[in-house]
């Protein structure tokens, strides 16, 4: 079996940093041990394995990124919009005005499977590069039923042959321009929720005024549950219309965005205890909100506090893990370096039901990031200068994008 020995790293995240240099000793796709140099030699030698040694002195080692919440299959860009709300036109204008998703799905109608496969693993590729190495991808583009399975199925492709893991989420978007609601409400629940359940292990929709109301949403939240989803929601984006009381009622497992969140809401997510809060400033940043994630209201669940890129042409053209952490210390203030990794490593694990990823210790997956840097306190403040020297995926490089300087 193939094996690997990082050596003496500057700090392994997660792991005490008093007990000297740390190397980490991995066999085939696990970690097999965290430890002094010498002991990690020794287990090797009593293993018969010949590891190949890489020397991380120069780095910090975290576990690889997760990032839960993406739109990153899609063809064509939106960079005008980008513009547009810098001139002050509001996001939902710009979708009211048949824009926004409207453009994207537009694209997505045009392309084939093939196209929206080769867009798709470009951008996991530079996700890799970033040190993602677990990715939930949206669909959502397509709306109708041919083109949101002709979506779901170019997800599944890259999931099936692409270095990252990859959870997919079918995601109810918008209506259709044209479309009568009602009718489309009737298509999702009764042909494309049953029928994109082997495609698809989570659901998701965009609960926000003007595009699915609470009564619309609970129809639709209740059939995917029954169909076996796991359900997440965009919610209090730009309005609060009932989105967390309904999650808390439907079952949800996470609540994304949460820029508008009353104080009982708040309390109300504290108290359910298995409910994650997903937040995502770039989306905040990019569109121009005029609202600020909610996050502090929520410090006393730590475990369930999570950051996402949000991925995606129009709201989000961010996909970076460090900038995401940057931006949470800019935007939200938040003090504690450790808690900015973890919500990009374990707790977003354990929201997706990960019990193998996301923490560096033996028997974990090695998929792990080292990064030229002198502790996990940098990750956030330097971290969006070019520091990511090596990325490994289950044990495998996968990415070395910093260049050796000459
Ligand atoms: O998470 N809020 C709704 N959906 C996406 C944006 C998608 C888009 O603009 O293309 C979001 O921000
Ligand atoms: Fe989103």
């Amino acid at each position: 079996m193939s094996a690997l020995l990082l050596t003496n790293a500057r700090e392994v995240f997660g792991a005490p940093t008093d007990r000297g240099a740390l190397s980490i000793l991995i066999e085939g796709e696990q970690i097999t041990a965290v430890s002094a140099l010498a002991e990690c030699e020794y287990l090797a030698r009593e293993r018969n394995l010949e590891p190949q040694c890489v020397d991380c002195s120069d780095s910090v080692i975290v576990p690889g990124f997760i990032d839960c919440h993406t739109h990153l299959v899609f063809t064509g860009t939106r960079e005008r919009e980008l513009y547009l709300r810098a001139a002050n036109t509001p996001y939902l204008e710009i979708l009211r005005q048949g824009g926004g998703i409207h453009q994207t799905v537009q694209a997505v109608h045009e392309a084939d499977e093939d196209e929206l496969v080769a867009t798709g693993r470009r951008y996991l590729d530079q996700a890799l590069a970033l040190g993602i190495t677990t990715v939930e991808i949206k669909s959502g583009y397509g709306l109708d039923t041919e083109n949101e399975s002709k979506l779901l199925r170019a997800i599944q492709r890259l999931k099936g042959d692409h270095p990252i893991d990859v959870v997919p989420t079918f995601l109810v978007h918008s209506v259709p321009l044209g479309e009568d609601r009602q009718r489309y409400l009737n298509r999702v629940v009764e042909e494309m929720i049953p029928a994109f359940r082997p495609l698809a292990d989570w659901f998701d929709i965009f609960v926000e005024e003007g595009v699915f109301d609470i009564a619309e949403s609970r129809r639709m939240l209740k059939a995917a549950a029954a169909a076996g989803y796991c359900l997440g929601l965009h919610t209090n984006q730009m309005h609060d219309i009932g989105g967390v009381g309904l999650a808390l009622e439907t079952g949800v497992r996470h609540v994304d965005h949460l820029e508008v969140l009353s104080d009982s809401d708040a309390r109300a997510l504290i108290d359910a205890s298995d409910v994650y809060a997903v937040f995502l400033p770039g989306a905040e940043y990019c569109a121009f909100s005029p609202h600020i994630g909610q996050i502090h209201k929520l410090l006393n669940m730590p475990e369930r506090l999570v950051l996402s890129s949000d991925f995606n042409p129009g709201s989000s053209p961010i996909l970076s893990p460090m900038l995401v952490m940057a931006m949470a210390v800019w935007r939200y203030r938040l003090t504690d370096p450790d808690l900015l990794v973890r919500a990009l490593t374990i707790n977003p694990a354990r929201m997706l039901g990960f019990s193998d990823r996301g923490e560096i210790r033996p028997g974990t997956r090695a998929d792990l990031v080292c990064l030229a840097l002198d502790n996990s306190a940098q990750i956030p403040y330097l971290g969006t200068l070019n520091c990511i020297r090596r990325v490994y995926k289950n044990g495998r490089l996968v990415a070395a994008p910093m260049p050796e300087i000459v």
